[in-house]
């Protein structure tokens, strides 16, 4: 590679993106790229203690904009401990969720406003954004499914219906403001179907670096 391809995964929660996102780095292996998977929040030891509080079931009671910040400040960690350095090393760097995230979650569904949020982002990742970034899209009933066939649910997966339905519109907002970088993939098919058009359009990026 001439230089390190950057590439974020988003969706809605049980959107199938991890397995998506694990089926694609595994081929590229094969093919023989150097790639990583890492993952938000978290991906780095600081950054899993600052996760560990962000879903703690039992953190009812945290604020929205210090809920934010905890992501803002894992995100900042895991660039500088991961994302950069594999960059720099030209790898092909796999990230499931970044900034949409946050602008989908804190400042459209916990209404602090994307605008707010995008301000202390900028100042986490001082530039440094994704190439392309893939949207997972799936109606809100295949999102529950997978999320209850998953089990094991964090704090924000616990929210409810409305706060699942407003990530998304937050999401669907993004997609018409950045149309460019973010391509949509529908995620309704199998996961065979899903990781393959991923591959495709993952490879699609990758040639303009090779
Ligand atoms: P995780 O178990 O990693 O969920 P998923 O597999 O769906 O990515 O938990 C991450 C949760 O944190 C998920 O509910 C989305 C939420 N989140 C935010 O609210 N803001 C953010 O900036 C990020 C990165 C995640």
């Amino acid at each position: 590679m001439k230089q390190g391809v950057f590439i974020t995964f988003e969706g809605n929660d049980g959107a199938g993106k991890t397995t998506a996102c694990l089926g694609v780095k595994d081929k590229l292996e094969q093919m023989g790229y150097s790639v990583i998977y890492t993952r938000e929040p978290g991906g780095s030891k600081i950054a899993e203690s600052i996760r560990e509080i962000l879903l703690d079931v039992n953190n009812t009671a945290m604020d929205g904009r210090t809920e934010a910040l905890l992501y803002a400040a894992s995100r900042r960690q895991h660039l500088v401990d991961i994302v950069l350095p594999a960059l720099e090393k030209k790898q092909i760097v796999l990230c499931d969720r970044f900034l949409d995230s946050s602008l989908a979650y804190q400042g459209h569904a916990r209404g602090i406003g994307m605008e707010e949020v995008y301000k202390i982002n900028e100042f986490a990742i001082h530039n440094c954004m994704p190439i392309k970034t893939f949207f997972y899209s799936v109606s809100m009933e295949t999102g529950q499914k997978r999320m209850n066939i998953r089990g094991d649910k964090n704090r924000l997966d616990l929210e409810q219906n409305d706060f699942h339905k407003k990530v998304r519109e937050g999401y669907e907002m993004l997609i018409k403001t950045y149309p460019e970088r973010i391509h949509v993939i529908d995620a309704e098919p199998s996961k065979e179907e899903v990781i393959e058009e991923t591959l495709y359009q993952v490879l699609k990026v990758i040639k303009e670096y090779e």
